[in-house]
């Protein structure tokens, strides 16, 4: 979920809906305002407008909403967890007079027992949600507060601060929320309890939002809360506390920020655009990290991986995929027993913990909560803990000893393109570092950062040579139910992301299997109506790769194959081939993706379904 709150001298309403249209990608299932509009010398009360579905449609609504323009505001746009997304359930919520209001994002994980003692207490609940209880414990402390005559710590800065604290106290869980209350209409009460939030500092005007590019239209002066915080904002200050209500001193940080880097620049969607990005991302990645004397240098600290044995990379979805091949690497070209987790299982149940092990996170949007729990895990059981992220203002950065920023930038398309690649060409030059402790000569280095050089104009020639053709063959799939994917070694991973990418944003069923293992199983499942798709790229397992898709062949599947362009043996196996340049096969996924990432793109595209925002999924998910 993403939440924007805003104090100063414009219209709240219009900072909610420009920064909730940037947090979007965070969930998109409904979206919501409170405001406490101006009006002069009456009573305030608090103002709310909430819809189903995209941001879009709460934007119809406020076009028709008459109330006054108001100084300050909360929003909030959606990713269920608990109830459906239906407006009832949308953020923000209340109290059961309606007169303070609440967005969170995250989970209150002991909501159920704190609802029946509020329900007691004669609290009325109108939503399934977690939520709901943070508005009315809000109250009920607000309540016992008056009943005391609103006496206070000295150091709390408000009434309302200090019901906002104590009800954090009585929270359970992972969240971020932002508080507002018709009765104190100059103060927005923020709480970061490990999910993000970021206040934004203006002139005469203060915000707040679980991610940067919800601000940097206004401002590019920054305080990103600490897990714990909580901070008072006014049009003029913002006063940050720790959970006790101590005050703590806050240096702002300046945003290097480049609000072009947010834009479709003429493509139809941004995952599109961001599969063109892909060579530029790859070059930037290796002129950061190469230097003159073509040597690998990370930024890492001095000795970071010198004593290390080992690699346990954990990780979510595409960054699983990216590390994945990160393990056939690291495993083969530097010798480095690795091990990948799903980051949500490795919370759960860690293998026993051995000497010299580097931990891996590896995450694009920095603040998966999975990645980041598994790795503070790692990090309590004395590992040494390296990030891998494109954002490197993001948690990760707090959680990891330390950071290697992939030089992706901010993707925006749900479905990860650009970070995946760049996410790749950390793990070769990582392996090339493992590899100069011995494993690989100086001559060998040298060779395999030369073939590494030479992707970039290789991915140029795919994207610029097949785009076309990929558009044409996927209208043949518009219908289609299923799709199996094969690969095998290196391209593995390839099969199980361009599945992934399928599922997506196409919502067609699709499985990426070892295209050996096809026979223990999946087989059964093909038919004339089951397409298969084969990365079949010169190497160790190319002729097993041949093999098995004729295997699938035999069964009337309609075969694809990512292969050379030239190779008759290739020809004589598909129907359909997606081209891709020869390559030495180490190097070959950083190629293979492509022709899927854009086959996926082409065939959503003709559904006519919403690639940038696929239903049920967010690019960023902050909760377990
Ligand atoms: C979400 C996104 C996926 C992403 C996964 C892991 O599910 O929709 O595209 O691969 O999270 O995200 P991370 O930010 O940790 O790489």
């Amino acid at each position: 979920c993403g939440i924007v709150g805003y104090i100063g001298h414009r219209s709240a309403n219009e900072v909610l809906i420009s920064g909730l249209r940037k947090l979007e990608y965070r969930g998109y299932d409904s979206a919501g305002v409170a405001t406490i509009p101006d009006i002069d010398g009456s009573d305030r009360s608090l103002h709310r407008v909430r819809a189903k579905g995209k941001l879009s449609q709460l934007e119809e609504k406020l076009k028709a909403d008459t109330a006054p323009t108001a100084p300050i505001g909360i929003g909030h746009t959606r990713w269920a967890t608990h109830g459906k997304p239906e407006e009832h359930n949308a953020h923000p919520h209340t109290n059961t007079t309606g007169n303070l209001a609440v967005v969170q994002n995250g989970i209150v994980e002991n909501y159920h027992l704190l609802r029946i003692e509020l329900k007691e207490q004669g609290h009325i609940f109108v939503s399934e949600t977690d939520t709901e209880v943070i508005p009315h414990m809000i109250a009920e402390y607000l309540t016992q507060l008056a009943h005391l005559g609103n006496v206070i710590p000295e150091r709390s800065p408000s009434v309302l601060f200090e019901a906002v604290r104590l009800t954090v106290e009585k929270l359970q869980g992972a969240y971020a929320i932002a508080v507002i209350h018709a009765d104190y209409p100059d103060e927005l009460i923020v709480v970061r309890q490990q999910a993000p939030l970021v206040i934004g500092i203006g002139k005469d005007e203060n915000f707040c939002a679980s991610d940067t590019p919800a601000l940097v239209a206004y401002t590019r002066t920054v305080i990103p809360l600490e897990n714990g915080e909580i901070a008072r904002i006014t049009k003029d200050a913002v006063q940050v506390f720790n959970a006790k209500g101590d005050r703590l001193r806050r240096a702002p940080q300046t945003l290097n920020w480049n609000p072009t880097m947010v834009e479709k620049q003429g493509f139809k969607h941004y995952m599109l655009k961001e599969i063109y990005e892909q060579p530029g991302v790859f070059r930037a990645g290796l002129a950061r990290y190469i230097s003159e004397a073509n040597h690998v240098q990370l930024g890492l600290p001095a000795g970071f991986i010198d004593s290390i044995e080992r690699v346990e990379i954990l990780a979510c979805g595409t960054s699983w995929h990216a590390s994945l091949i990160g393990k056939y690497l690291l495993e083969q070209v530097a010798g480095i027993p690795t091990t990948v987790q799903y980051a949500s299982e490795y919370r759960y149940s860690p293998p026993p913990s051995l000497n010299n092990t580097l931990v891996i996170g590896v995450t694009q949007s920095g603040e998966t909560a999975d990645t980041l729990a598994a790795l503070e895990l790692a990090k309590s059981r004395g590992d040494r803990c390296l990030g891998i992220t494109n954002r490197t203002e993001s948690s990760i950065a707090r959680v990891a000893d330390a950071i290697i920023d992939t030089q992706a930038g901010i993707e925006i398309g749900v479905a990860a393109t650009k970070t995946f690649i760049a996410q790749l060409l950390i793990f070769y030059l990582l392996a090339l570092d493992f590899a100069a402790r011995g494993k690989l000569t100086e001559v060998q280095i040298q060779e395999f950062i030369e073939g590494l050089r030479q992707l970039p104009a290789y991915m140029e020639r795919i994207l610029e040579g097949q785009e076309r053709y990929i558009e044409d063959l996927s209208r043949l799939f518009t219908h289609t139910k299923d799709f199996i994917f094969l690969g095998r070694g290196i391209n593995f991973p390839i099969a199980l992301e361009g599945a992934l990418k399928l599922k997506e944003i196409s919502y067609i069923h699709a499985e990426g299997y070892p295209a050996g293992e096809m026979k223990h199983g999946p087989i059964a499942l093909l038919d004339e109506d089951v397409p298969v798709v084969a990365i079949a790229t010169p190497g160790a397992v190319y002729e097993k790769v041949l093999s098995n898709s004729q295997e699938a062949k035999a069964r009337d599947a309609k075969l694809i194959g990512v292969a050379p362009i030239d190779d008759l043996a290739a020809h004589e196996v598909f129907d359909h081939i997606l081209p891709i340049p020869i390559v030495d096969e180490i190097f070959s996924p950083v190629l293979t993706v492509i022709p899927l990432q854009l086959l996926s793109y082409h065939v959503a595209a003709h559904r006519g379904l919403d690639v940038d925002q696929p239903r049920n999924l967010a690019k960023s998910v902050t909760v377990e």
